[in-house]
């Protein structure tokens, strides 16, 4: 058994010093998410003990009803990175406009974007629950503004996800790959414990919220049929199906083992016709997903493609295993 445990800082020390321009503020701002995240790690396994359960009867910019912990964490994230001198600007899920540096503060050349906790829904019923994030490089010196924020998926330099589950988890991508780190709660260190993780191309397992089946349009209709109908039917195999309702499980699931996540476009609520947000979650995911061999799409272009519109816009998503994505695909062009 080996001793030498690579942490997850040794990591990304050691793969900046082969790039051409790394200065190390990289380095640093991504070990005060790492410090964000054990915190929020923290919280959410003491649970009930610290009274951080339940509603905080507050809705947020979504109009979604905020648990406490979807401020805490949120609180967390912003008071961990705004001081560094490495950000210019941030946002997040849980926050209506851009969240400014506080003017006492240097500005760096990066922006950070964040879904503090992903699958709240989850937290009360002690099921998995994460926090995701995404960096993008920004003009040094400047107050950005949205226009700086709403740049393509594919322009992003990091993006990762922390999956508090029986192990807390960090998955990290800087567009080398995908690597897995497990927080090793007795040292206080994310240790590199899944390197280089690819995506099977092929699976035979599907998430997806089957309650919405009657809203869903035809191409993920009949993509779902064809599965449910197994042996017998024109995929020739049976089916798994498998639905966390945390988006950070889900994808962790698809790293692991393979799959397909869809939260596709429904006419449920006219109003909101796509679920997940581009900027917390769809861009990021992606990044990952594609980083690890998979792929990601809304259905009719490429997730990381899309120019987005607005900080908080929702789009319909479709990743995982490439040949399942590309044949969903192919059901819509048709
Ligand atoms: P959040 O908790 O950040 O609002 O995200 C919840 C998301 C995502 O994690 C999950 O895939 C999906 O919502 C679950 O949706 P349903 O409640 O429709 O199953
Ligand atoms: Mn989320
Ligand atoms: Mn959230």
């Amino acid at each position: 058994m080996s001793t030498n445990k690579v942490t997850l800082t040794q990591f990304i020390i050691e793969q900046q010093r082969g790039l051409p321009d790394a200065s190390g503020t990289f380095t640093i701002l991504l070990n005060n998410i790492v410090t964000a995240c054990k915190q929020i790690s923290h919280k959410v396994n003491r649970g009930q003990l610290i009274d951080v359960l339940g509603s905080a009867e507050s809705e947020n910019v979504q109009g979604e009803v905020q648990k406490k912990l979807d401020i805490i964490t949120n609180d967390i994230m912003v008071n961990a990175l705004n001081w560094t001198g490495h950000l210019a600007g941030m946002a997040s899920e849980e926050i209506d406009g851009l969240i400014p540096i506080p003017p006492e503060y240097p500005k760096g050349k990066y922006l950070a974007l964040f879904d503090p906790l992903d699958g709240s829904s989850n937290i009360d019923i002690n099921l998995a629950v994460g926090t995701i994030f995404s960096i993008l490089r920004c003009r040094e010196g400047i107050e950005p503004d949205i226009e700086d924020f709403l740049r393509k998926g594919a322009e992003q330099v990091c993006a990762g996800f922390v999956l508090y589950g029986p192990s807390t988890m960090m998955v990290l991508t800087t567009g080398h790959g995908v690597n897995g780190f497990t927080l090793d709660q007795d040292i206080g260190e994310f240790i590199l414990t899944h390197a280089n993780m690819k995506i099977p191309e092929e699976t035979s397992e599907f998430a997806i919220n089957m309650s919405n089946q009657r809203f869903w349009e035809p191409p993920v209709q009949r993509y779902i049929d064809e599965c449910l109908q197994g042996k017998e039917g024109i995929r020739g195999k049976d089916f798994n199906m498998r639905w966390v309702a945390s988006l950070v499980a889900d994808v962790y699931r698809i790293l692991t083992r393979g799959g397909v996540f869809l939260y596709p476009l429904d006419n449920k609520d006219p109003k909101k016709p796509a679920k997940l947000r581009i900027m917390y979650e769809a861009n990021p995911m992606a990044f990952i997903i594609e980083q690890a061999g998979g792929a990601c799409s809304t259905g009719r272009e490429r997730v990381l493609d899309i120019k987005p519109s607005g900080i908080h816009q929702r789009i319909p998503l479709i990743l995982g295993s490439k040949n399942e994505v590309e044949r969903i695909v192919s059901y819509h062009v048709e």
